[in-house]
C-alpha cells in the first residue's frame, strides 16, 4: 500500500524567531508568510513489515538525486513516529521525500517537508485506522510539532500564525512573483532550532515581541491599503531585526556577509532612485528573497537577465 502528498514552502515577512514553548513549537510572536506554491516537497509512504521506519530519497525523473543529513533524517522519522502515536498505529513505513527546488538555495525546506509528511501520514493513517480525516487546523497543529514554520504552509495565499492558531489571509496585491538571489550554496552552520535558542541571549531580545507585533500591524495595514512601499519598508525593518538578534547573541552568527550587504545596498538604491521595487526579505541564510507585484514582472526579468543587480544565481 502506498500514499503520496505534496506541500508548498513559505517565506515569512514577519518572522517566527523565538519560542514561548519549546516542546510544542509555540512562537514567542506572531508571523505572517507568503506561500510559495511553486516550491514543493513530495512525500510517499509505503507500508513495510515490522516496526522500524526508514527514509529514502524519492526518485523523480529529471531531478538531481535528493539527500538528507543524518540529523534531518532522524527529525523526519521522529515526526512520522509522532503521527503514528497520534493515530495509535504501530506498523512500519518506508518514507520517501524530495524537493522540486535545489538544496542550499536559501529556502527553508523544513516547512514544505514537514507539511508534506504530515499530509501524507494523515492520508495513510486514516486509511489504515479507519479514523476520519482531521481538519486542516488539526493537521497544521500536528505539523507544527515537527517544524513550527510548516504550520503556515497549509494556508494560502498568505498565512498568519499566532500562538496555536493559523489562518489564511488575502490582500489586494494579487499573485506575487518570488525570486531568491542565491549568494551562497553552503549548508547552514546554525540550525533554526539552535537559532531560536541563541537569540534569547541577545540584549536586543527585550522588546522583540512588541517590535514584531508592531511590524505585523503596520504590514497588514499596508497590504490592505495597497501601500507597497510601506509594506516593503516594514519587511525590510523586520528581517534586519531578526538578523541583528543573530549577530548580538552571546554566541553570535551572521548571514549579512559583505556580498549580501552589497546586494542589499543596491536594492536600497533602486528603491531610492525609482520610488519602487520588490519586497525584500532574508530568511536564516545568506540569500535574499524578493517578492514582486504582478505589474513588476519586467523588473524581475531584468534581474534574471543580469541587467539590474549584477551576477548571481537567481532561483
Ligand atoms: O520552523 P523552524 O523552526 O525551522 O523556524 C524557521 C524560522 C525562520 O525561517 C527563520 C523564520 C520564519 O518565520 O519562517
Amino acid at each position: 500500500m502506498q500514499w503520496f502528498a505534496q506541500a508548498p514552502s513559505n517565506i515569512a515577512l514577519i518572522k517566527y524567531m523565538g519560542k514561548s514553548d519549546e516542546a510544542h513549537n509555540l512562537p514567542a510572536n506572531p508571523s505572517l508568510s507568503w506561500t510559495l506554491k511553486h516550491l514543493v516537497t513530495s512525500v510517499s509512504l509505503e507500508k513495510i513489515p515490522g516496526r522500524k521506519d526508514r527514509w529514502e530519497p524519492l526518485e523523480t525523473p529529471g531531478s538531481a538525486p535528493f539527500s538528507l543529513s543524518k540529523s534531518a533524517e532522524t527529525r523526519f522519522l521522529e515526526h512520522l513516529s509522532r503521527m503514528k502515536a497520534y493515530f495509535g498505529h504501530e506498523g512500519a513505513f518506508v518514507v520517501r521525500s524530495s524537493n522540486n527546488f535545489p538544496k542550499g538555495c536559501g529556502l527553508a525546506s523544513s516547512a514544505s517537508s514537514f507539511a508534506a509528511l504530515t499530509r501524507c501520514s494523515v492520508e495513510a493513517l486514516c486509511e489504515l485506522t479507519g479514523r476520519e480525516t482531521p481538519s486542516v487546523e488539526e493537521q497544521a497543529a500536528l505539523s507544527r510539532e515537527g517544524s513550527g514554520s510548516s504550520c503556515r504552509s497549509f494556508y494560502s495565499p498568505w498565512a498568519l500564525w499566532r500562538d496555536e492558531t493559523v489562518c489564511a489571509m488575502d490582500f489586494p496585491c494579487g499573485e506575487l512573483f518570488h525570486q531568491v538571489l542565491v549568494l551562497s550554496h553552503e549548508e547552514k552552520s546554525v540550525s533554526s532550532s539552535e537559532a531560536h535558542r541563541r537569540i534569547l541571549t541577545s540584549p536586543l531580545y527585550a522588546g522583540r515581541t512588541q517590535r514584531a507585533e508592531d511590524n505585523l500591524k503596520t504590514l497588514i495595514a499596508a497590504l490592505e491599503h495597497n501601500d507597497w512601499a510601506a509594506a516593503a519598508q516594514t519587511a525590510w525593518r523586520e528581517f534586519h531585526d531578526m538578523h541583528s538578534l543573530f549577530e548580538t547573541a552571546s554566541e553570535p552568527f551572521t548571514y549579512r556577509t559583505p556580498e549580501v550587504r552589497n546586494f542589499l545596498n543596491q536594492l536600497e538604491m533602486h528603491w531610492q532612485d525609482t520610488g519602487d521595487g520588490p519586497i525584500v526579505t532574508m530568511d536564516a541564510g545568506p540569500n535574499i528573497h524578493l517578492l514582486y507585484r504582478p505589474d513588476q514582472t519586467g523588473l524581475a526579468r531584468a534581474l534574471m537577465q543580469d541587467k539590474w543587480l549584477g551576477n548571481c544565481d537567481v532561483l
